[in-house]
């Protein structure tokens, strides 16, 4: 029998996707016949964005800043509107600045703080609520980083906010479950979009290398040899968010090409 995800007419909402990650996790629901909501913090970028996965099928678009708690309430009241409901959130986040702690102002964890830890916290609890007064067994899928099992240099904003991703998705599994929500997460590893390119950038401009030299470089790190795709990643969250993962909740899923070495 061939695998079903069901996900047609299933209602998605995808946070930070205007791009990158969150762009293509959005255009592989679509592509499974589900609705869905996309979400960034810059109009003219996010209008570019549902323009094109429009051709793919129902998309809607939020302009919100997912750090703020006013801007959290409107993605989840404006994603209830027009879809009626959410049965799976993909939350994905923007990139906090890079840097070491030393260099970091006590402003600069106030707001990765506010974007990586207190917005996925806050949403959760939003869209919790709306599935729970909706009897929505839905699911819920927080996207971190491989960062929060093996620190980054140079990411310090990154390794240390994020790392609250692991307790969230353990604490709204345990608090959720009665409910028949599942709740899950996932680390990408190195997945090629513009935050791998300023990465790059980085190693470039320190190392004094070419662009594929500074690429071999995060390639190297990875078993599988190589940095992956956007859609590789998304296929991931198909998997979580729908009909193929029934009895999965709680977990942490690395999508990285075997890049995470340590056992536990
Ligand atoms: N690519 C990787 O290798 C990798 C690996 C591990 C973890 N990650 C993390 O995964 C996330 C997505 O990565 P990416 O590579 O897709 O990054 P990206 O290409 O830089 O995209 C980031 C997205 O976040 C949105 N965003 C930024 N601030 C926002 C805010 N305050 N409210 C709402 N949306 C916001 C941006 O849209 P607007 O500018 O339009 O708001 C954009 O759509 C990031 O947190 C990144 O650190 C990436």
């Amino acid at each position: 029998m061939p695998l079903e995800t069901n996900l047609k007419r299933q209602r998605i909402l995808v946070t930070a996707a205007s791009q990158g990650i969150g762009m293509a996790v959005a255009k592989a629901f679509l592509e499974e016949g589900s609705r869905v909501v996309i979400n960034s913090s810059n109009k003219e970028r996010l209008d570019k964005a549902a323009a094109q996965l429009s051709k793919k099928g129902e998309i809607h678009a939020v302009v919100a800043d997912l750090s703020t708690k006013v801007g959290i309430e409107e993605i989840v009241s404006k994603s209830l509107d027009l879809l009626g409901g959410i049965d799976t959130l993909a939350y994905v986040t923007g990139s906090p600045a890079r840097g070491t702690v030393m260099e970091k102002s006590y402003d600069d964890w106030d707001s990765a703080a506010k974007l990586l830890t207190t917005s996925p916290a806050y949403l959760g609890r939003k869209v919790a609520e709306a599935m729970i007064s909706r009897k929505t067994k839905g699911r819920m899928i927080f996207s971190a980083s491989f960062a929060i099992k093996e620190p980054v240099a140079t990411l310090a904003l990154s390794n240390v906010c994020r790392v609250a991703i692991f307790g969230l998705v353990r604490t709204l599994a345990r608090e959720l479950g009665p409910y028949g929500i599942r709740v899950n997460g996932i680390m990408p590893g190195y997945i090629k979009t513009a935050r791998v390119d300023a990465i790059s950038s980085d190693i470039m401009r320190r190392k004094g290398v070419s662009e594929k030299e500074a690429l071999d470089e995060i390639s190297s790190q990875v078993p599988l040899g190589y940095i992956g795709t956007t859609e590789e990643l998304a296929k991931s969250f198909l998997f979580l968010g729908s009909d193929l993962s029934p009895y999965v909740s709680g977990a942490m899923l690395p999508v990285d090409g075997g890049l995470l070495r340590s056992i536990g």
